[in-house]
């Protein structure tokens, strides 16, 4: 029998497992409990047994705030319902700490996460921002993105 889905913030314990599920060096994991830990994000992680399959972070301190940010969901279990379980689990965070609305921005070639957040709810705002970022990629080579993303707003009731 499947162990079920479980979503939760994630706590320094979680390190190790979640670092396993990223590219060689990448240090996403290590950053956004850094980052927790500094009051900036929830950071949180959908897991089965002990196994992290999808992540996303809550930004509080973003321009469009709070924000949105990092949802993935391993490639090989995309389509379960994972990534709508992220992203519920952190719209009753926010409310539970007394936000009323969640921004998030979506690339312009994203269909799939744009799909996603539609049927979930969110609207765009009629605002775009471009972001370059560094990332390790699987074969643990840096390389450098530019990305055009339009920005959703969903109020949270
Ligand atoms: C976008 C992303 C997070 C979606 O995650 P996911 O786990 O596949 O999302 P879900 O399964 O909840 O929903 C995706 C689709 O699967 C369908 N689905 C949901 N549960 C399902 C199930 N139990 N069985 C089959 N299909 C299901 C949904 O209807 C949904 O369809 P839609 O695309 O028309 O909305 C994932 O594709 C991903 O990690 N992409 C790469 C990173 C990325 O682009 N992140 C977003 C940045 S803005």
């Amino acid at each position: 029998m499947d162990l079920p889905l479980i979503v939760r913030q994630c706590t320094d314990q979680d390190l190790l497992a979640l670092t396993e599920e990223e590219p060689a060096g990448a240090g996403v994991a290590r950053r956004m409990l850094q980052r927790q830990r500094d009051g900036r994000v929830f950071f949180a992680a959908a897991w089965q047994g002990p196994v992290p399959l999808g992540t996303v972070v809550l930004d509080l301190h973003a321009t469009y705030s709070p924000e949105m940010k990092n949802l993935f969901v391993n490639p090989t279990r995309r389509g379960e319902g994972v990534g709508t379980a992220l992203c519920d689990w952190l719209e009753a965070k926010a409310r539970t700490v007394g936000f009323d609305h969640i921004y998030l921005g979506v690339g312009k070639d994203n269909d799939r996460a744009r799909g996603l957040y539609i049927r979930l709810g969110y609207r765009s705002i009629g605002e775009s921002t471009s972001c370059t970022y560094n990332y390790v990629d699987e074969d643990g080579s840096t390389k450098t993105a530019t990305e055009l993303s339009d920005y959703y707003k969903k109020p949270l009731c």
